[in-house]
């Protein structure tokens, strides 16, 4: 198998975003849309991913992290350009090169994959991925010749009145030979409207010395659904919400008015729990069987709930685990905890886990009993089986020991509980 890398191209402005934060760092069902085409990268087996940065580098550098190395466009000169600025890491080097824009997290690896194996099959130096939509505005045309070949690809700036009314328009995901693609691209001249050196140019340059290029078309639609707008950034929120929500219906999750429920990517959630509407369930957390959900809960990151846990309306959970069957049915708040199986957590039961300084750890034990409105001010603890009294005070020095009862405020140990593990 011939080597894989990846171009992302992220260095454009975004400026219809209207925002401090690079388009491509905003949220997408909780994490940045950058990090799904990485992902793609990811998935699709690139050996090296390059991320090409230049307004707001720096942050789009740290979001990047580890995940691929980022090269820097100094001036957003067009998305030819772009991609030449990552000429460097290509000398002497073979295989394939993919090219991808940050701002398309909806692209489906299994697509890529395709158009990777289509590019390799037919043996071109360039596969541009199209597809066909109703209205093509704003997206590069496909320009094919007489008997159906690739012959260019125009922006719409650039297209006569015939061009213009091609519906087969450019996804901006490109497969090249990673040679011929470099061998080229510095011919590329600037749009002489746009002064910007245009990457879709490369085509129409490759088929003029007689290289092989071609399209592979996707029906995937969404595929392209490049997000240019704040008005973008909802719809493939919608889109993939729909996406989550339909996996976890076909995994045996029941969702009461799935319309009403987030669930972010990156949540488990096991068999037969059933989620009530209005509940928010962020990234990351997990979520056990025959559990229950909601209406009106939400589920913050680092929660992992066991087995048969009910947890009711307006309960929030924040960093905690929570064991089997346990029992949270009403308003309350729990961070930073560690429930053992089977406690109860009574109505406006909280934990006080932050003290203006530090997040502070809460332990409850199995079978514990903590009564309506009692306040753990952590780092605390209720013992197993211990009983916190309603209304009263849990502090750091007066804590609930197992199988006792405590009352009051702060809270004064007065008896064992009457059952106990
Ligand atoms: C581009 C394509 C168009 C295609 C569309 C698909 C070109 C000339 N046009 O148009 O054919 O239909 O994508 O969505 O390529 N970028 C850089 N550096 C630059 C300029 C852009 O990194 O100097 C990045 C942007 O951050 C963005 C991507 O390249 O992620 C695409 O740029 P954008 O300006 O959005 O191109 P479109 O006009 O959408
Ligand atoms: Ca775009």
């Amino acid at each position: 198998m011939k080597e894989l890398r990846t171009i992302i191209l992220a260095a454009g402005k975004g400026t219809r975003f209207q925002s401090e934060t690079p388009k491509v760092l905003h949220l997408l069902a909780g994490k940045p849309v950058l990090h799904y085409v990485l992902d793609v990268a990811a998935a699709v087996g690139s050996l090296r991913t390059y991320v090409v940065v230049g307004h707001k580098a720096d942050m789009v550098r740290a979001s990047v992290g580890a995940r691929a190395e980022v090269v820097v466009q100094h001036e957003q000169l067009g998305t030819a350009h772009a991609v030449r600025c990552c000429a460097g890491h290509f000398k002497g080097v073979g295989g394939e090169v993919l090219v991808m824009c940050g701002d398309t997290p909806l692209l489906d690896k299994a697509v890529i994959r395709q158009l990777v194996a289509d590019h390799r099959r037919q043996g071109r130096q360039a596969t541009v991925l199209t597809t066909i939509l109703a209205d093509a505005s704003g997206y590069g045309r496909i320009i094919r010749g007489e008997k159906g070949a690739l012959v260019a690809i125009r922006e719409q700036k650039d297209c006569s009145a015939e061009e213009a009314a091609v519906r087969e328009i450019n996804t901006g995901v490109y497969c090249f030979s990673a040679e011929a693609l470099f061998a080229s691209i510095g011919r590329i001249r600037p749009n002489p409207k746009k002064k910007e050196f245009y990457l879709t140019d490369i085509m129409a340059l490759l088929a003029a010395q007689g290289g092989r290029t071609g399209a592979f078309v996707t029906d995937a639609w969404t595929a392209n659904l490049g997000l240019n707008t704040r008005a973008d950034l909802a719809l493939a929120e919608k889109i993939f919400r729909d996406k989550i929500r339909a996996h976890w219906m076909e995994n045996g999750v029941t969702l009461v008015d799935p319309a009403t429920i987030y669930i972010e990517d990156g949540a488990h959630i096991g068999q037969d729990t059933v989620i009530y509407p209005c509940t928010y369930i962020h990234a990351g957390v997990r979520i056990g069987k025959n559990c229950s959900i909601g209406p009106f809960a939400r589920l913050r990151p680092g929660t992992k709930l066991g087995d048969a846990v009910a947890v009711g309306n307006f309960a929030e959970i924040s960093r905690s685990v929570l064991g089997d069957g346990v029992m949270m049915k009403h308003f309350s708040f729990l961070g930073d905890a560690v429930v053992g199986a089977c406690a109860n957590i009574g109505a406006g039961a909280v934990t006080a886990n932050y003290d203006g300084h530090n997040k502070n750890k809460t332990r409850i034990g199995r079978r514990a009993f903590i009564g309506c409105d009692a306040v753990l001010v952590a780092p605390t603890e209720v013992g197993d089986g211990g009983v916190a009294g309603a209304g009263c005070v849990v502090t750091p020095s007066r804590k609930i020991p197992r199988g006792m009862v405590g009352v009051g405020v702060p809270v004064s140990i007065i008896q064992k509980a009457k059952t106990h593990e």
